[in-house]
This record gives structure tokens, C-alpha cells and sequence, in this order.
């Protein structure tokens, strides 16, 4: 299967971009063809400067949907058109305007996992890896912001910058399971080890990190620091890429079991778990699930976009 792949990969001139929660499979084989794994914002600079006609995401929709904003040109296919984000699903644009058009004082900062017509009503699109530095960027230029739709990531920013910042009640269902008591417990049995939380955690189970960051930030962390041991609050499709990273060092998932819990292992997205081989050599043989975006859409989402990659990129 890997074999008809590459090869149709070659003869579409398409190109495979991955995000470190998909299977091992699918990222190595982005890497091996000359594609990208990385985070959400990486993923779509890359799409946006390739040169292939063809761009397949192996994400979920909201990524896809970034790749054709950027790169309205290009065929921009994803693997499987269920695969969405808890995030998206929690904002849709209906209830999202009315809150925008409550707040006219307020700069619109959206978080990339939404549609792209939450994008389009955004003054600007963020990442994980960007909220930061946007939020305080806006906040020293004496701007009020209305924040969508992560509660827990819009908290943790809005702590560190301390800008002002009204919350939509988003979240996601993955990240909110990680469990600050059972964490805790843990980091007692391994005391020397490093906590790496991804900031769509809960507040008490960022307050317990050594690092917070993106999954590139949480990745490099494991390369690049001394401790031997990390404990890791985020999907567990990223110890792939830590593994390969830093073969010695020992990795432990945060817990998700402790009070309030209701599954035992669930540290892995669904939706991310519906990408696959089968699925991507499906989809180079018939071209399904390719994304379409109406223009007018499209072009204002890019103006937000832009400004996020022009901003990362200094
Ligand atoms: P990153 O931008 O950190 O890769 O996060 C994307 C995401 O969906 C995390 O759940
Ligand atoms: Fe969305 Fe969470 Fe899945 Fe990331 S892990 S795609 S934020 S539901």
C-alpha cells in the first residue's frame, strides 16, 4: 500500500501534511515524501509555499479547510470529511456573530480550530504556538479582545499577558480530561520528572507544567532538555515524534483517570484517529473529500490568516 501511494503521490504532484496526533504510518510517510508533520501553524505555512497541485491533509477538518484558505488554487483533499474538532463543533457562526456583534469594541481573535466562517469574522487567526505573542502584541496596543472559542487556552493567555479578554465557552474534549489530582499523585512516584502540558488543559493541570506550549514546543522540549523523564499532558499520537526525537528519554502520559473521570485511557482524539493509510491511498485514487470553500469566505478567513503568518514570521 505504501508503494501505490508514493507512487500516486508523485504522479498527482500531491504532497501529504500531517499533524503529530495521526498515526506513526502517515507521519513518517509525510516526512519520507517530501511533506511536513508538525503543528497546526506550521502545517499551514507549509501548504501555502509548496509547489504541489495537490495538498492532502491527514488532520482534521478545520486543517484542511486552513490549506485551502491559504492556497485557493491548489486541490486541497482530507481523508476523512467526519473527522472535525470539538472546538469547531462548540462555535458555530450564528451564535458566534451575535457575540461579535455585542462586543463592536473588542478586536476578534479566533483560534485556528474553527470554520472558516468563524474565521472570516475574525480580526485575527491563532495557533497555539502564536496565541501569545498575538494576545500581547494586541493588549500593548491598548486592545480589548473577544476570544474564541478555547476557555482554557483564552484563560492561560489571558493570565500571562493579562490583556482583556472575553471568553467563549469552548473546549477541548481531550485536553479536558487530564486530571491535576491524578497528576499530582504521579509527579510524587516520579519527582524528577519534566510535566509538558498542552495550554487546552484545564488551569490546575497547567499550573503543575515545568513547560506549556504547542505540540512543537512540547516536542522540542523533550529534545532539548536534561531531565531524562517528561510526563505529557496532550494527545498521546505525539510520542511518535518524541520517541523519534529522544529514543533514551522515558515518556509517561498524564493521567486521565482521577475524580470526575469517565474513561480510562481517552488521551487521543477521535477525530484524528479517523485518519489512515487505507483512507489516504482511497482518496489519491478518487479524489474525494476535496475541500471547497465559497469565495467570499474564503477571501476574508485569508485576510486573518495572513496576518497570523506575516506576525509569526518576523
Ligand atoms: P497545535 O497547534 O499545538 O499542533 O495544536 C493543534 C490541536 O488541535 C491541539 O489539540
Ligand atoms: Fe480538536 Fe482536541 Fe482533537 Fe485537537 S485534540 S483536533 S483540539 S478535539
Amino acid at each position: 500500500m505504501i508503494t501505490q501511494i508514493k507512487q500516486l503521490l508523485k504522479q498527482k504532484n500531491a504532497v501529504l501534511v500531517a499533524h503529530y496526533y495521526v498515526s506513526g504510518d502517515l507521519q513518517d510517510l509525510a516526512q519520507e515524501t517530501g511533506g511536513i508533520v508538525s503543528d497546526s501553524l506550521e502545517m499551514a505555512r507549509f501548504g501555502q509555499n509548496c509547489d504541489a497541485d495537490t495538498i492532502i491533509v491527514a488532520g482534521v477538518k478545520f486543517m484542511g479547510e486552513t490549506a485551502k484558505i491559504l492556497s485557493p488554487e491548489k486541490r486541497v483533499l482530507v481523508l476523512d470529511e467526519q473527522a472535525t474538532c470539538s472546538l469547531d463543533e462548540d462555535c458555530p457562526i450564528e451564535e458566534f456573530s451575535k457575540f461579535c456583534d455585542a462586543h463592536p469594541d473588542r478586536k476578534v481573535v479566533v483560534y485556528a480550530n474553527t470554520s472558516a466562517a468563524v474565521k472570516a469574522r475574525a480580526d485575527w487567526v491563532v495557533t497555539s504556538g502564536s496565541a501569545l505573542t498575538v494576545v500581547k502584541h494586541l493588549h500593548e496596543n491598548g486592545e480589548k479582545i473577544l476570544w474564541a472559542p478555547d476557555k482554557h487556552l483564552g484563560r492561560y493567555v489571558q493570565n500571562k499577558t493579562d490583556a482583556d479578554m472575553l471568553l467563549w465557552q469552548g473546549a477541548c474534549v481531550v485536553h479536558e480530561r487530564f486530571k491535576a489530582d491524578a497528576l499530582s499523585a504521579l509527579k510524587v512516584k516520579h519527582p524528577e520528572a519534566c510535566i509538558l502540558v498542552h495550554p487546552e488543559s484545564p488551569q490546575a493541570v497547567v499550573e503543575l507544567a515545568d513547560v506549556v506550549g504547542s505540540t512543537t514546543a512540547l516536542i522540542n522540549a523533550v529534545k532539548d532538555r536534561d531531565e531524562q523523564t517528561f510526563i505529557v499532558a496532550t494527545d498521546n499520537g505525539i510520542f511518535h515524534k518524541m520517541h523519534q526525537v529522544a529514543p533514551s528519554k522515558t515518556l509517561l502520559e498524564a493521567p486521565t483517570m482521577g475524580e470526575g473521570a469517565d474513561c480510562e485511557s481517552c488521551a487521543h482524539c477521535e477525530w484524528m484517529a479517523m485518519n489512515s493509510l487505507e483512507k489516504l491511498l482511497s482518496v489519491l485514487q478518487t479524489g474525494e473529500n476535496e475541500i471547497k470553500i465559497d469565495k467570499n469566505t474564503s477571501q476574508q478567513a485569508q485576510h486573518s490568516i495572513q496576518k497570523l503568518l506575516d506576525f509569526t514570521e518576523k
